[in-house]
């Protein structure tokens, strides 16, 4: 199946909402239980600050996203990821991470968004957001030492940074679908 990415839209929120029920992890992803809540998460993604980009198959339809939360100040972006569980394993989030991140890096006058620094950070028993992150062509910067309260245990949290001048990922990314 051909999959692309484009912005995110506000008729995108029924898919948002299927993918919040796809997985019992979504849960740390956001509070998103009903289309209500859906869209309001969709209009978050809308702010001014973060760049919401979409993963959508053949139909158009929104399986997974990748959000750059812009620090205008710093030149800097945070950046976050999630994918519908019926589509995960596929390789579609690394390739979605590079096309989001080189684009934010890349200077404006090129039709990138001219950052300088981006950021991101994953706990540590998420090893697949690790793997998305190193194939992004992020670099391991630290670590937050007991960070979150899990189910009565603390969880330490890994740091990643990435630079426009870092090695280029080799990953090959997803096209953009320009309308
Ligand atoms: C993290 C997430 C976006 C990855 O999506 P995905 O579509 O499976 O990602 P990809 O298929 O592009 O890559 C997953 C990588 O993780 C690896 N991986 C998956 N499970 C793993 C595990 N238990 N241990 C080690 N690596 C693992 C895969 O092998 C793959 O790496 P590879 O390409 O080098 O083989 C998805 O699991 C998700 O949405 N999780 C819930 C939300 C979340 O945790 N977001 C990140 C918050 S920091």
């Amino acid at each position: 199946m051909a999959y692309t990415l484009r912005p995110v839209r506000p008729d995108d929120a029924p898919a948002v909402l299927a993918a919040f029920a796809s997985h019992p992890d979504m849960a740390r992803q956001g509070d998103v239980h009903t289309l209500a809540d859906a869209e309001r998460q969709v209009r978050w993604m809308l702010a001014d600050n973060l760049r919401a980009t979409a993963i959508v198959d053949a139909d158009d339809v929104l399986i997974g996203q990748v959000s750059i939360m812009i620090d205008t100040l710093n030149r800097s972006g945070w950046v976050s990821y999630w994918m519908h569980a019926a589509h995960r394993g596929q390789g579609l989030m690394s390739r979605a991470a590079v096309a989001a991140c080189d684009r934010a890096l890349t200077p404006t006058t090129a039709d990138g968004w001219g950052l300088e620094r981006l950021e991101l950070g994953h706990r540590v028993n998420n090893p697949a957001s690790g793997a998305v992150a190193a194939a992004a062509g992020f670099v391991r910067e630290g670590r937050e030492r007991g960070k979150f309260l899990m189910d009565g245990e603390r969880i330490d949290v890994l740091t990643y940074g990435r630079l426009p001048a870092d090695p280029a990922p080799t990953t090959e990314p997803l096209p953009w679908r320009e309308r």
